[in-house]
């Protein structure tokens, strides 16, 4: 019998790669998607049920149509910055939707769920490192949504019988290594896209976001995580869950924080390329530091990253040079 898992979301940049990853480890993903931020080409592993997860109708069918052993709830709007300069779309997508989506999951019996959060949820960083018990202050409306969701599980956890994992991720980079599928955003706003298309001559430059952190290079730092290492953890917990896990939030990083210049050098690095750098003003809504402590990852799930900081650029570097060739 076919181990079907609906992926909302599927045709975006993480989604994508779990697909990827679900289908070679045995499962069927079907992906529901609007593609107002997925791409239709990324829909290799599985067919493709177009909907938007504000529909809650067309989520019913879906979940009906296909009785998915689980889902995994990637779709969301995700940048920091517009959440601050757009908050109504992002609670309308990333609250609303989720509430529908988990409302359909468990009228529809589908009772077992993987949530995209972040660490985002954190806000400012009151240790080093940052584990599941940190407290959780969002600073921004982004983060804030992915925690609303959260508070929302548990309660549907607690008193309705869903089993959920809400995995925090840290910096989601990096690509297939085959090159098929990558980060592609419309606009980008990310930093290792932007700097990649800075070396490849198809920005003017990369804009340094604060170099007055109180950090060891005055720039942010973040723990970029392989997007194959992200769909690895995912396999991880839904086959959890199917074995009787229950809810838990749990972080995905590499423990290792990267700043901004240090991630800088290693481009340069990788491409063998010069790009301009212009240092500019902080970003509103950017934490001074965001690194996993990733221990509860291994404990429940047997998940360690695979993949460093310069992996991650080579694959990217390699994705983003034949995708821009194609398109
Ligand atoms: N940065 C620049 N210049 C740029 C773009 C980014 O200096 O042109 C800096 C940012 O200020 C930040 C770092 O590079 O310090 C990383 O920025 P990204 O935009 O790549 O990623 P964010 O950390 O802002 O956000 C991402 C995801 C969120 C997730 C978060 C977790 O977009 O969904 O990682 O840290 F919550």
């Amino acid at each position: 019998m076919d181990k079907k898992v609906l992926v909302a979301g599927g045709a975006g940049y993480i989604g994508s790669h779990t697909c990827m990853k679900l289908s070679e480890s045995g499962y069927t993903p079907i992906v529901f998607d609007n593609l107002t931020n997925g791409h239709e080409e990324f829909v290799r592993w599985g067919l493709l049920e177009r909907g938007d997860i504000r529909d809650p109708q067309r989520l019913a069918e879906v979940i009906a149509a296909h009785k998915p052993l689980a889902i995994l709830h990637f779709a969301a709007l995700i940048e920091v910055g517009d959440s601050v300069t757009n908050p109504l779309a992002f609670y309308e997508n990333n609250v609303i939707g989720s509430l529908n989506l988990l409302q359909a999951a468990i009228k529809g019996g589908v009772n077992h769920v993987v949530f995209s959060s972040t660490c985002a949820t954190y806000g400012l960083p009151e240790t080093e490192t940052l584990d599941e018990t940190h407290s959780q202050k969002p600073i921004n409306p982004y983060g804030r949504t992915k925690w609303i969701v959260e508070q929302a599980i548990r309660d549907y956890s607690d008193l309705l019988g869903l089993r959920a994992v809400m995995l925090r991720y840290f910096n989601a980079a990096g690509a297939d290594f085959e090159g098929r599928i990558g980060e592609w955003h419309q606009p980008e706003t990310h930093a290792i896209p932007i700097a990649i298309e800075a070396a490849l001559g198809r920005r003017r430059d990369f804009k340094i976001f604060g170099t007055d952190y109180p950090t060891r290079d005055g720039t942010c730092v973040r723990d970029y995580i392989h997007v194959l290492d992200l769909a690895d953890a995912h396999v991880r917990a839904v086959d959890y869950l199917l074995a009787g896990g229950k809810t838990e939030a749990i972080n995905l990083g590499t423990g290792v924080g990267t700043t901004v210049k240090e991630l800088l050098d290693t481009i340069r690095t990788v491409s063998g390329r010069a790009f301009p750098v212009e240092e500019s003003a902080r970003r509103p809504g950017d934490s001074t530091l965001l690194v996993a402590d990733n221990k509860k990852a291994a404990a429940l799930l047997g998940w360690a990253p695979r993949y460093g900081i310069e992996d991650i650029v080579r694959s990217a570097w390699n994705w983003h040079t034949k995708h821009n060739a194609s398109h």
